[in-house]
């Protein structure tokens, strides 16, 4: 990218919680001025989210190229994935387009965005514009602080190990538990273990018109077809051991 060639430049976006008018002004005057959009599809309509959020500001001209990261492959298939995108990414840029690509929440986040990132070393023609994060978004919908004065906040993914997420209950005030998914019976546990009940939420599909809320994860269970059937893949604790719930 030299000489009088036009310089192109990729844009990668937070594009928020899942609220439409969620989205930074940045990201909303950026997406609607690509020559190409690249977002994630998945199976589970999970990762197509991002999409449907962003839809309205994408101008008419602009293409829309979808790529599916695997989720459940081993790591050679997913690595592949990576390079893939990276390079035709990488390209596209070269060839002087302005090139979008969007991420639920913040792209710094949690988001297989980073691994295509460890395969870029920082050039000069990307921007990187943050998103609103889910549990930013939660604390603000549930009225429950993130973490105030001297106390320390922990985020944390449900995929660590049991002993690893038990010290972070431990050693913190305020913690997020994201990705609790598959793993809520064992929080559950571990919060009535560690009496930590009566300071914790949990929000699904924050911002989002099928948004739901548990305030008392101990009496209130989720519903007769039991948590496997009905938790969203969007679902974040929050804890805050100083501040009381009101149910
Ligand atoms: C792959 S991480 C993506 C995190 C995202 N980059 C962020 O900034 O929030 C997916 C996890 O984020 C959380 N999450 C994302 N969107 C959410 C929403 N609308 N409501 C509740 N939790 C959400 C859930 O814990 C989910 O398992």
């Amino acid at each position: 990218m030299n000489g009088k060639a036009k310089a192109g430049k990729l844009y990668v976006m937070g594009v928020g919680p899942g609220a439409s008018d969620l989205i930074t002004v940045r990201a909303a005057r950026i997406l609607s001025e690509l020559d190409v959009i690249y977002t994630p599809t998945g199976k589970k309509g999970a990762q197509s989210l991002a999409h449907s959020i962003i839809e309205e500001y994408l101008s008419p001209k602009t293409e829309v190229c979808t790529y599916h990261f695997l989720m459940k492959a081993d790591m050679a298939a997913k690595k592949a994935v990576w390079n893939e995108v990276a390079q035709t990414l990488k390209e596209d840029v070269i060839s002087g387009r302005k090139v979008g690509f969007i991420t639920l929440g913040d792209p710094m986040l949690f988001s297989t965005w980073v691994f295509i990132l460890e395969r870029m070393n920082s050039p000069s023609w990307l921007e990187i514009v943050p998103g609103i994060t889910s549990f930013s978004a939660i604390s603000a919908v549930s009225m429950m602080p993130l973490a105030m004065e001297d106390q320390t906040l922990a985020v944390i993914s449900c995929t660590a190990s049991e002993a690893v997420l038990e010290q972070a209950l431990l050693n913190h005030d305020c913690i997020v538990l994201m990705k609790v998914y598959s793993r809520f019976p064992l929080i559950r546990d571990l919060l009535h273990r560690h009496n930590l009940l009566e300071h914790a939420l949990m929000m699904a599909d924050a911002t989002l018109p099928t948004e739901r809320c548990w305030r008392d994860l101990a009496t209130q269970p989720l519903s007769e077809k039991g948590w496997e059937n009905e938790l969203s893949y969007f679902s974040t604790i929050l804890i805050n051991k100083n501040w009381k719930l009101s149910k």
